[in-house]
Formats: C-alpha cells, structure tokens, sequence
C-alpha cells in the first residue's frame, strides 16, 4: 500500500477523527541504519542504530510534528500559524502552511540560523521576521503576541507537536522488534526526547514492547541548561538548532530523565564537529552539527563506561547536513585539484590522490 504519512499510518493513536482533512507530505518511516564502522573503530562490542530524521520531507523530524499541528489548526479554522524557531521549525511550519494553503508567520533570531533552513522558510512563502535577540526571546514573543492576533502556534508547547513526534518510537520497536537499551537524542526545548518518551510508554503498556529505553539527552556545553540545572541566559553554539537557554519543557524533560533512568550530558562543539565529520566520512551519513551532538555524547559515554558493551542503542539524527553548508564547508580543509581539462592531469591528480 502507498504511505501516505504517519497520521494515516498511526491513525489509532493520533488525536484525529474520519473526518479529519489530513495535511501531510509523506513524513515518517524513515532510515533505521545500523553503524557498520565507527563501532570498530571504538573497540567496542555496541550495536548502534541510527534513526536518519534528516530524511523527512523538509531534512528534519520537525515534519511529525507539523503534520499533526497544521492538521489540527486547520481543522480548527485557523488561518494561520505562527512559530519562533532556530531554523528547522520555521522550515517545516513553512512547509505545512504552504501545502494547508494558510499563512506561516515565522520568527528566527538574526544572523543565527543554517542557510538551509533560511532558504525553506523563504522559499515556501512564509512572513520572516528577524528578531535582535535569540530563540527564547522569539519564544516569549510567540506566546504573548497569541493573545493579540489570530494565529495558531506551532512551536512544541502545542501538544499536537509531541503526539506526531511520538511515532519514531512506534517505528523503532516495530523494526527493531522491541525498544533498544539506549535512547540517545540532542536535546534544546526538549520536546523530542519528551515525546520520543511518551510513544515508547505507550507502546510498552499496550505489549507491543517488552521493555523501555534509557533515555539520553545531549546538549552543546555554551547552551546546556539541563546540565547546569538552571536556565541559561546567553546560550552559545556552533550547533545553531539547539542555541536554547530556556528550554520549553523544562518539566517533561526531568519526568524523562527519572522515569527513564537516563541522563543529559554537555558536549562541546569540537566533539560535536569532529563527530559530524566522522559519521559523514566513516558511515556515509550527513547530519547538521546539532544532530551530531547525540552520536558525538553517545561516544563519550561509550568510551567512559556508561554504556556498557553489549548494548543496543538507538541514536537520532534530528535534521540532514544540507541544512548548515557553511559549516560543513568550513570543515573540509582539502584543496579541490583544479586542473586544465585534459586526461593527462585528471590521470595525475587520480594518481596523486590514490
Ligand atoms: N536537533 C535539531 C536539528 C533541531 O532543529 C532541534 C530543535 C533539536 C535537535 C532539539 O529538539 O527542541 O525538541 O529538544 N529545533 C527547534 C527549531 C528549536 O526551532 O527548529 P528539541
């Protein structure tokens, strides 16, 4: 049968109704690829999966939630919607609006977000607002300006978002036949480790699951509040997607991590760098630097003993490397062979380079 979207395909367990006119592009059931390399390359016996979220419709996991938070705005009317957003958000939202045939109001903070993510919101026609401040200013504007004009919002703290979210669970245990040991995931506002949580509970109380996963949430070190335990007011990092200082489920994110028995862990940009370049050169896979954060920590703590030998482990990629191509670009100091267009110095520059 043609997918046609994980509403349809979860229609159970989502808050929609017969009637209900689904607003999709196709997003969900994507990649579970098991890391053939770097596992060697630790020494270590650990069976690491990563779930590619960068091959939804517009390169991140956003898409499941803005499925289910466009359909439900439509379905209430709304003729608009509104987000702040590091960059992912802004694309889907823009994205899902356009395909509603509504209007998408999107606030990014400036000069701060990947030009993959500029170049979506733009490109699909949505109302871009620059704002002097970062994600959380936009954040607090979002919610205050709901009151006075007529928009829906679409950032995470709409609950819609988390039930889409929730299906990457589902997908998980269905191919993996039951939930891994180690959830590991980059965490900024927090939503997606929260709803990742919640669709493993649910399917573990329904006995389509015999157990649960650890949960693991990293952070950039400049913008780690989880990890200090308190907000933080002038977030930093290379990794843009998760430059969050006052993340908004702040209270979900502890039930996850006591629940769960898990842990957050701050990772510097380096690690975080180095990680992404490793997986791109050793695995094949191209994930922006916020997505790296997770595999980047999941290797710390695989090498520290916290995750012991033996362990299936599920690690999210939340959005594509096309996203950021500056720093992709600013990693690769190889010189390109620039050559007159004869065999002869191609033959050269392949023997050269062997
Ligand atoms: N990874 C990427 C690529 C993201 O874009 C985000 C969040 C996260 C991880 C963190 O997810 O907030 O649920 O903990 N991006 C939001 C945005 C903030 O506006 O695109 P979270």
């Amino acid at each position: 049968m043609r997918y046609t979207g994980l509403i349809e395909n979860y229609r159970d367990r989502l808050p929609v109704s017969e009637t209900t006119k689904l607003i999709s592009l196709g997003e969900g059931n994507t990649p579970l690829i098991r890391l053939e390399n770097i596992p060697a390359i630790l020494g270590k016996d650990v069976d690491i999966y990563i779930k590619y979220e960068g091959l939804n419709p517009t390169g991140s996991f956003k898409d499941r939630g803005m499925t289910m938070a466009v359909t439900k705005a439509v379905e209430a009317g709304s003729k608009a919607i509104i987000c702040a957003s590091t960059g992912n958000t802004s694309a889907a939202a823009a994205a899902y609006a356009a395909r509603a045939g509504i209007k998408a109001f999107v606030l990014i903070p400036e000069g701060k977000i990947a030009l993959g993510k500029l170049a979506q919101a733009m490109i699909h026609g949505a109302v871009i607002i620059q704002i002097k401040g970062n994600f959380d200013d936009g954040m607090r504007l979002v919610k205050e300006v709901a009151d006075h004009a007529p928009v829906a919002i679409v950032n995470s703290i709409n609950p819609y978002r988390l039930q889409g979210q929730k299906t990457a669970a589902f997908e998980i245990i269905e191919e993996l036949g039951d939930a891994p040991d180690y959830h590991c995931l980059p965490v900024g506002n927090a939503g997606n480790i929260s709803a990742h949580w919640m669709g493993y509970k649910e399917y573990f109380k329904d006995g389509k699951a015999a157990k649960t996963p650890i949960m693991v949430g990293y952070q950039a070190a400049g913008s780690a509040p989880f990890v200090k335990g308190a907000m933080i007011d002038n977030p930093e990092t290379i990794a843009t997607a998760i430059r969050i200082g006052h993340p908004q489920s702040w209270d979900l994110a502890h039930t996850v991590k006591e629940e769960s028995k898990g842990w957050f862990k701050a990772i510097s940009d380096k690690r975080i760098l180095a990680t992404q370049k490793l997986l791109t050169e050793k695995e094949g896979i191209f994930c922006e630097p916020a997505s790296a954060a997770s595999l980047a920590g999941l290797i710390h703590d695989i090498q520290h003993g916290h995750i012991p030998d033996k362990s299936k482990i599920v690690c999210t990629l939340t959005g594509h490397g096309l996203k950021d191509p500056d720093v992709a670009i600013s990693q690769c100091n190889d010189a390109m062979i620039n050559i007159n267009p004869v065999m002869s110095e191609v033959r050269d520059a392949i023997l050269n380079n062997m």
